[in-house]
């Protein structure tokens, strides 16, 4: 075969919305016309998912698997039909629940572009990005209710060169959120809202996960949304690692935390939170970062108390509560950050 490298399948797993009866399938697009190493240029048209949950064998509607040099554009968008689903998803509680379908995997993709697409009403995750090196994406927009379950934009996990670049994602869970094995990520140029914020974490869950090493979050906008910028890892953890991470030219408007680490993460209580992490969190910096508050914990820094956080830097921090019962406050626990620049909140007004 002609193909370059790590050429498997392209896999398509299309509902066209042109068709009166639902039509299901995988495709191999090489059979369609296009390169397995080439362009997929989406009609400026809709994908529309089938909206019960399970019609889906895998937790997936399309995904894009083992391919070099591909270029996703054209401005369609993939609409996974949420809206019959998010009342069903009940995994944050139920450990044997069944996933419901991802909008767009990318798995072990290489040195690829996404650009100009729209992903709508997800039924879970909008983008998940899995053992890929060197994909950007551009100018993509992403959208879900603030009150859809789990609905996270783009996961980025054990992949490394991941760029975010100038792209507005609005959903019910994280923006963006990164997990273990995260290397090398620029998140760019994003407003985000609503949602949770932009997230590395939550790390610790599981044995044998790999570090997270250099992230930078630069010139992003976060509206009302519930964080802002957050490292978040499970006490009573594996061992672990996140270092070299940054945070720079932020604006926040109206967030309810906007700059958070978090190593008590424990949602629905499901952990022993009295047992300290064991993810080594070193190397952050949070620089320039400006905006409004909708609590008084405008910043929180609750490290780990059997490995406190290391070489983590706060400089230019503006951030006002617009509450009329107090001025914000800045929460150190298990960390002396370096200050620099203006502060306000005082940082570290607040220690333990
Ligand atoms: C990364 O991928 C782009 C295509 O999106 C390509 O032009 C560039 O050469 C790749 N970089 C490296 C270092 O391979
Ligand atoms: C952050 O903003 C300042 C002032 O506009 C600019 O000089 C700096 O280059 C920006 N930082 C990054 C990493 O783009």
């Amino acid at each position: 075969m002609g193909f370059k490298l790590n050429i498997a399948t392209i896999s398509l797993l299309l509902i066209l919305t042109s068709t009166a009866r639902a039509q299901s399938g995988v495709f191999d697009v090489r059979n369609y016309g296009a390169q397995a190493n080439g362009d997929i240029t989406l009609v400026q048209g809709t994908l529309q998912a089938p909206g019960d949950p399970s019609f889906f064998k895998d937790a997936s509607w399309v995904t894009l698997e083992r391919i070099d040099s591909l270029t996703l554009s054209g401005g369609g968008t993939f609409d996974g039909q949420g809206k019959t689903a998010w009342g069903k998803n009940d995994c944050s509680k139920n450990k044997f629940c069944s996933p419901l379908p991802i909008n767009i995997r990318l798995n072990f993709v290489t040195n690829s572009e996404i650009r100009d697409i729209t992903s709508l009403d997800s039924k879970q995750f909008h983008i998940n990005v899995l053992g890929c090196q060197n994909v950007t994406f551009r100018r993509v927009t992403i959208t879900a209710p603030e009150d859809s379950l789990n609905t996270d934009g783009i996961h980025i996990g054990r992949s490394t060169g991941i760029r975010i670049i100038d792209s507005h994602i609005g959903t019910g869970d994280d923006c963006v959120s990164l997990g273990d094995g995260s290397k090398d990520i620029v998140v760019k140029g994003v407003s985000c809202g609503p949602g949770h914020g932009i997230s590395i974490g939550s790390l610790g869950k599981y044995d044998g996960e790999e570090p997270v090493v250099g992230v930078k979050v630069i010139g992003c906008t976060l509206t009302k949304t519930m964080n802002g910028v957050r490292i978040k890892t499970w006490p009573n953890s594996f061992d672990g690692a996140a270092s070299h991470m940054r945070f720079e030219n932020i604006t926040m408007d109206n967030v309810a935390n906007p700059i958070i680490i978090d190593q008590v993460y424990c949602p629905y209580n499901q952990c022993q939170a009295e047992i300290p992490s064991k993810i080594k969190i070193s190397k952050v910096s949070f620089e320039n970062i400006r905006g409004t508050t909708t609590t008084k914990q405008a910043v929180q820094l609750h490290c780990s108390k059997a490995l406190p956080c290391q070489n983590v830097q706060l400089r230019d921090i503006d951030l006002a509560y617009n509450g009329n019962d107090g001025d914000a406050i800045s929460e150190c626990i298990n960390v002396t950050p370096n200050i620099d620049g203006i502060q306000n909140p005082p940082a570290c007004s607040v220690k333990a």
